[in-house]
């Protein structure tokens, strides 16, 4: 899929799928949004890229290469399952997720996903919670303890394919 072009103030940002010289700045994001520890070490970040199921989109500027915010999904048959979502601290609030998030549905929706699932801190996540039910995710369930460092539980969001869509 192309890269596509949105224009945010002055800023022109490039959504598309990482390489892997996207990698050391991806896990500095991850990092950061983690409050120290990144969610995934880079083997898996790198199996990820090798992996034909599995997809990684970047937000970036195109002048100089500086990702501001990253995505992961994971793809089997018609259903989705979004693995990770984090914008740079220095850029949130920006509609930076949004945009990932509009590139991986539309990404996901040329390839024929009808359902979209992932799970997020229950509790402690409203930011992301608030994200996803803009873009009309519903909670649908609940993992029990399914986070540790806090332990906490998970709610499982859900996104149906949109009819308005069918033809
Ligand atoms: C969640 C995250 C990706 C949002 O990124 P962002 O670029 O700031 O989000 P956007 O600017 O696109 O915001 C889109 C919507 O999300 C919601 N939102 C985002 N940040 C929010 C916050 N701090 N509080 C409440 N709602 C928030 C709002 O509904 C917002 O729409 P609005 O600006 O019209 O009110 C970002 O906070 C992040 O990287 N968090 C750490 C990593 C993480 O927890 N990822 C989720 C894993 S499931």
């Amino acid at each position: 899929m192309q890269g596509h072009d949105a224009e945010r103030g002055h800023a022109i940002l490039e959504c598309c799928q990482a390489q892997v010289e996207d990698l050391d700045q991806i896990l500095q994001l991850d990092t950061q949004a983690y409050n120290g520890k990144s969610l995934w070490p880079r083997s898996i970040y790198e199996s990820e890229l090798n992996s034909t199921n599995n997809e990684i989109f970047v937000l970036k500027f195109p002048e100089n290469g500086e990702i501001v915010g990253f995505a992961c999904c994971s793809l089997v048959l018609d259903e989705c399952s979004i693995t990770n979502i984090v914008v740079s601290k220095n850029h949130l609030r920006k509609g930076f997720a949004s945009q990932l998030l509009s590139y991986m549905l539309d990404f996901g929706n040329s390839k024929g996903v009808r359902q979209w699932y992932l799970e997020v801190r229950a509790e402690t996540n409203p930011a992301a919670v608030a994200l996803y039910k803009k873009f009309g995710f519903e909670s649908v369930g609940r993992r029990k303890h399914y986070y540790s460092n806090p332990r906490e539980d998970a709610l499982i969001l859900q996104r149906g394919l949109d009819l308005s869509q069918i033809s």
